[in-house]
């Protein structure tokens, strides 16, 4: 991935209907899904970005084929199971695609040696690591928990696993593994998380059990469930989405609307939070696609005010707060947000690097340990001064909010490292230009 600067200036009014790309999450679900089944998986609207390419090539090292057919169509075809991979497998950034995957392996009899590029060799993968080791697993890693590790699979037995972090990458990675567990997996979530591969497993003909209890959910899966084949239709990814939709709040004169966006209620925290900051925020056409509720979500201009966003929200939004916090500079008063832990183990250290980024570009910022506030300007739009040269190191959702930061600052503002945007959001620049945005390299 190239380390390329781009600079964004003032824009005009941002205008126009663009479609979101596929979703992230659903995207590797769809591939690993596919791969673990018997029989042809379509897919359609997958996300061809690096994160899932990387996943894609992942399940051909595990013996699947998974060949693209045109542009976001692919065709998957699983063998029931996973073999033993001839070479290491490189999940590149991206730490849904590591987890999830060592989740599925685990549970054949195979040797299997993951690594990632520089980000993802910094992210704990004892949170998955400790509840496949508990279910039989073995794993040895060159330092601490980190990639590059060998994971050593099958023979698993029954779990009954409480999430210590609201994470849907650990849920999934357990009840991928129980899937080949004798006795099953349950997983019980204090805080519910992202549903997709609850959903997606149904999809494929599993049996899935899944209870409320209290604001979270016991999910609870039977051993040597044989998945089918399906065709999955990716829905628009909700987290890219709040880019454009982010921008044209912020925009004086702008409308823009995103066809097609996934509005299911485990990740529709951020239009939440917008709309309780004065955000006009329109949701029309809401339709069922792929057994997801999707619709047209439009923005328009708004003078946005500050809020205090509920701790408990976090996993509905948790990709969203640097966006957020981007939103909050254009409005009037502070936005609190806590609860925020997990975004110190992102793809970066997401608080620290919004609160560098966002005071490079004279935004008003306390950082605390799990914690974000940011005071946005008294005078209303146009008043952020920007000017900030970004240090993204390396992480496509802070490259992407500075952006957007910049269509609305007073002088333009710079990012680092541009390239990675491909890992989510292949496009995006010529994206927001066609919507009117003046971003230039
Ligand atoms: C994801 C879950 C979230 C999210 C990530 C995608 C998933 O991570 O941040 O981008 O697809 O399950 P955590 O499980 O670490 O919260």
């Amino acid at each position: 991935m190239t380390a390329r600067r781009l600079t964004v200036g003032r824009a005009g009014p941002l205008t126009g209907r663009v479609r979101a790309p596929g979703d992230k999450s659903i995207s590797h679900r769809a591939l690993i899904l596919g791969a673990l089944a018997h029989g042809e998986t379509q897919i359609e609207g997958l996300l061809e970005g690096d994160d899932v390419l990387r996943t894609a090539a992942a399940m051909r090292a595990f013996g699947a084929e998974a060949r693209r057919r045109g542009e976001g169509r692919w065709r998957v075809v699983g063998a029931g199971g996973f073999a033993e991979p001839a070479d290491v497998i490189d999940c590149g950034n991206s730490g849904t695609g590591a987890r999830l995957i060592l989740g599925a392996a685990a549970g054949f009899p195979l040797a299997a040696t993951f690594t990632g590029d520089a980000s993802l060799r910094e992210r704990p993968m004892r949170r998955v690591l400790k509840p496949l080791g508990e279910m039989g697993a073995r794993w040895a890693a060159r330092s601490g928990d980190r990639l590059p590790l060998t994971l050593q699979g099958g023979g698993l037995k029954r779990i009954s696993y409480r999430l210590p972090e609201p994470s849907a990458q650990v849920k999934s990675a357990v009840l991928l593994a129980g899937l080949h567990a004798e006795g099953g997996a349950e997983v019980v979530e204090p805080e519910a998380t992202r549903d997709h591969t609850e959903r997606m497993l149904r999809a494929f003909g599993a049996r899935v059990e899944v209870a409320e209890e209290g604001g979270g959910r016991r999910i609870s899966l039977a051993g040597g469930q044989a998945l089918r084949g399906t065709l999955v239709r990716v829905p628009g990814d909700p987290s890219s989405a709040a880019f454009p939709l982010v921008a044209a709040l912020i925009t004086p004169g702008s409308e823009v609307t995103v066809e097609g966006v996934l509005l299911n209620p485990l990740r529709t925290g951020l239009i939440e939070t917008l709309r309780e900051m004065g955000a006009d925020l329109s949701v029309s056409d809401v339709r069922e696609e792929g057994g997801e509720q999707v619709g047209d979500v439009t923005a328009r201009h708004s003078q946005l005010r500050g809020v205090v966003v509920p701790p408990e929200r976090a996993p509905s939004m948790i990709d969203e707060y640097p966006i957020l916090g981007v939103a909050a500079a254009f409005a009037e008063g502070a936005t609190v947000m806590r609860g925020l832990a997990e975004l110190r183990v992102k793809e970066s250290d997401r608080i620290a690097l919004m609160a560098q980024g966002l005071s490079a570009c004279g935004v008003g910022v306390e950082e605390e340990p799990e914690g974000l506030t940011v005071v946005g300007s008294v005078r209303g739009n146009h008043a952020v001064a920007g000017g900030g040269l970004v240090a993204t190191h390396g992480d496509h959702r802070i490259a992407m909010s500075h952006l957007v930061l910049g269509l609305a600052s007073e002088a333009p503002v710079a990012v680092d490292q541009a390239g990675m945007i491909a890992t989510s959001f292949p496009g995006f620049a010529e994206l927001m230009r066609g919507l009117g945005g003046d971003i230039s390299s």
